[in-house]
């Protein structure tokens, strides 16, 4: 997965494809509406009060960072700076297109990072659909024990007298775990409230830890928004999920073979926002909030900001994007949203209508 999305020249997010929007292989939120940006931007303006900055995780093509800045600036209320950490190179530069677009007022605002800030923030840290991109280890429960799930190559023998034709091929062997894997299956084995039948087969991600850790660093005093599919752990593991979340993007559809495409599809998986709770606690930072998304768009007031529309075509096709934002067999339930706080007691405006930290 990391050398697959990441490996450079060659990787799904380091070579040249379109990626994200209609021409992609998928659409996220920001790309469906500016609604969700918009909602996004009146969380940032309560947790901002007026001052400090925000720092954007993996901005895809810009286009919520753009709807949040107009949004701030049409609320007077705009960050001193809006700093980008991203490590697509093309995405990069699509990003640095759309917001060259922007008024100077609000573009000069923009900065890109090459890294994490080393001095600390105040303000908002923005992560939507970031985690799910951060490489997970597969793994296979067989008679008991903990087997990892990798890939191997495997050459097609060729027919008796032939040259052999066709290409090797990537396919799933299993095999012994590292130490990192084996203690973390064993850790998450022991607090699952059922047993998982064998054969049961899911992923983990160890990176989560660290990447929280990293990102809490750099947060002295604020909010941190996390924006994903995911679930709570026993959920995620639950007995009947026998297959785990691993998913595939390739021009606009969702598969789940790894192994074709590499390179040019999106490999994803779900997050396990309990692993998030637990690195964030472990960083000093407070969970402040956990909502599905319809939750926090509504809390947020989607429906006013689709009220104001007043011209009847333009109303039309912004409440068709506010459904597929909302609807729970659209994105509305399996989507949510973490807040992570830092010396931050305000009663966050996006989590007000619903409370799913119990749940973790
Ligand atoms: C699924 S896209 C989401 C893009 C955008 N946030 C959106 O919702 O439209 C994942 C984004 O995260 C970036 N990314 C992946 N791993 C990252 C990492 N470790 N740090 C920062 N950005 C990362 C990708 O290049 C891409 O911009």
């Amino acid at each position: 997965m990391e050398l697959a999305l990441y490996a450079p020249g060659l990787g799904y997010y380091s070579a040249g494809s379109v990626k994200l929007g209609p021409g992609g292989d998928f659409v996220t939120a920001p790309e469906v509406s500016d609604l969700y940006s918009r909602c996004v931007a009146r969380q940032c303006a309560q947790a901002l009060g007026g001052g400090g900055e925000i720092l954007e995780l993996g901005a895809g093509t810009g286009r919520m960072a753009a709807a949040i800045l107009e949004s701030l600036a049409a609320g007077g209320t705009l960050p001193e700076r809006y700093a980008i950490l991203e490590v697509s190179a093309d995405l990069s530069q699509r990003q640095r297109e759309r917001l060259a677009r922007l008024p100077r007022e609000l573009r000069d605002r923009v900065v890109w990072l090459d890294r994490l800030p080393e001095r600390p923030i105040q303000g908002v840290i923005l992560a939507n659909e970031v985690l799910d991109a951060l490489p997970c280890r597969r793994f296979v429960l067989t008679g008991g024990a903990v087997r990892e799930l990798g890939v191997a190559l495997e050459t097609e023998p060729p027919a008796p007298g032939a040259a052999p034709i066709l290409p090797d091929r990537l396919v799933e062997r299993d095999g012994s775990p590292d130490q990192a894997l084996a203690s973390a299956c064993a850790e998450l084995l022991g607090e699952l409230p059922a047993p998982l039948p064998d054969g049961y087969s899911s992923e983990i991600c160890l990176r989560v830890a660290p990447w929280i850790a990293g990102i809490a660093d750099c947060l002295e005093r604020g909010v941190m928004l996390l924006f994903d599919y995911g679930l709570p752990r026993v959920h995620y593991y639950h007995p009947q999920r026998t297959a785990g979340t691993l998913r595939c993007h390739f021009k606009q559809r969702v598969h789940d073979d790894p192994y074709v495409n590499v390179g040019v599809q999106d490999i994803t998986a779900w997050v396990d926002f309990t692993r998030v709770a637990e690195a964030a606690v472990a960083s000093g930072l407070d969970v402040s909030g956990f909502a599905t998304q319809a939750a926090f768009l509504l809390a947020t007031g989607i429906e006013s900001l689709l009220a104001e529309e007043a011209d009847p075509v333009a109303h039309a096709r912004l409440a068709g994007e506010a459904r597929r934002l909302l609807l729970p067999g659209e994105m509305g339930e399996a989507f949510k949203v973490m807040a992570l706080t830092r010396d931050c007691d305000l009663p966050l405006e996006g989590f007000a209508l619903q409370d799913l930290r119990p749940s973790l």
